[in-house]
């Protein structure tokens, strides 16, 4: 897709999942690309294979709950190609357990990497995305746009972003920012495999996912259209949108018992 050609997009999360995939993609259409991530190996892997599609990327070490970090993975990016069109937030990690008995400090840290991790970058990269009028995105969540039992903090972590970036689409809008979202369900990466439960730790045993897991490709069907249609928020699968509107539209009580069935959390009888 020649609108990507020579352009630069920094992206969290890069060695693996979502941002991995996306990366690959924008590599394919001959993007020059900024990954971060903890982990280096990982992220020199995926700039071997990005190269090897034609892009041009390298690695940054960062963790995204560190906000010099997130600087200098900003500005390392805009060193090494000259200017930024694209932030793609993907950096993130899952919790799924009772709220009442999880660890606070567990609970903290979702928070600090799925928002302070997305809203650092988006702050650093801001004042180079309004030279190149670019786009700020984030991968968020179905659990940011409805109450989902048992992803009570992961949930809240992605409305959180749901919330900061339909603030910066306005704010952002008349310096020619382009702000949006991509709000997946389940989606084919390692992120289930890691899922941390209450203890903070991850699950020896994964829960299984209670709704159809999509292909990691389908989702990086949908950031592309984001990016290249520069829309405010795309979810997947699509024809959740208009289930959340009737579920809206009837107060809730639709997707309160579908989820409380999905979870098995009914109300105990009187
Ligand atoms: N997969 C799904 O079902 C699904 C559904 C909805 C939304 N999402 C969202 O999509 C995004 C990508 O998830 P994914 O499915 O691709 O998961 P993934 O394969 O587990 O990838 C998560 C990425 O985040 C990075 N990361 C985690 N903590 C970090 C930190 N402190 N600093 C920097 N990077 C960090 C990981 O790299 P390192 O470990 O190397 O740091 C990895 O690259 C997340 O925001 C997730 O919440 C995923």
């Amino acid at each position: 897709m020649n609108i990507f050609q020579g352009k630069v997009a920094l992206i969290t999360g890069a060695s693996s999942g979502i941002g991995r995939a996306t990366a690959l993609r924008l590599a394919s259409f001959g993007a020059r690309l900024g990954l971060a991530a903890r982990t280096t190996e990982k992220l020199q892997a995926v700039a071997n294979e990005a190269a090897a599609k034609g892009g041009e990327a390298f690695a940054i070490p960062t963790d995204v709950t560190d906000r010099e970090q997130c600087r200098r993975a900003v500005e390392a990016t805009v060193e090494r190609f000259g200017r930024l069109d694209i932030l793609l937030c993907c950096a993130g990690v899952s919790m799924r357990g009772p709220f009442a008995d999880s660890d606070l400090d567990a609970l903290e840290r979702v928070m600090r990497v799925n928002f302070f991790g997305t809203l650092y970058p988006a702050y650093c990269a801001i004042p180079h995305l309004k030279k190149t009028e670019g786009s700020l995105a984030a991968i968020t969540s179905l659990s940011g746009k409805r109450g989902t039992p048992f992803y009570a903090i992961y949930g809240a972590s992605k409305f959180a972003v749901q919330g900061l970036f339909a603030s910066l689409r306005l704010e952002l809008a008349p310096a020619g920012v382009h702000v949006g979202v991509v709000a997946p369900g389940f989606v084919d990466t390692p992120l289930r495999e890691n899922v941390l439960g209450p203890d903070g730790r991850p699950y020896e045993t994964p829960p299984p996912p209670p709704f159809r897991v999509w292909p990691v490709e389908k989702c990086v069907d949908r950031i592309i259209e984001l990016l290249v249609k520069r829309k405010a928020e795309l979810l997947l699968p699509w024809f959740v949108r208009p289930f959340l509107a009737l579920d809206e539209a009837v107060g809730g009580w639709l997707g309160d018992r579908y989820l409380a069935r999905k979870f098995g959390c009914r109300k105990k009888q009187e």
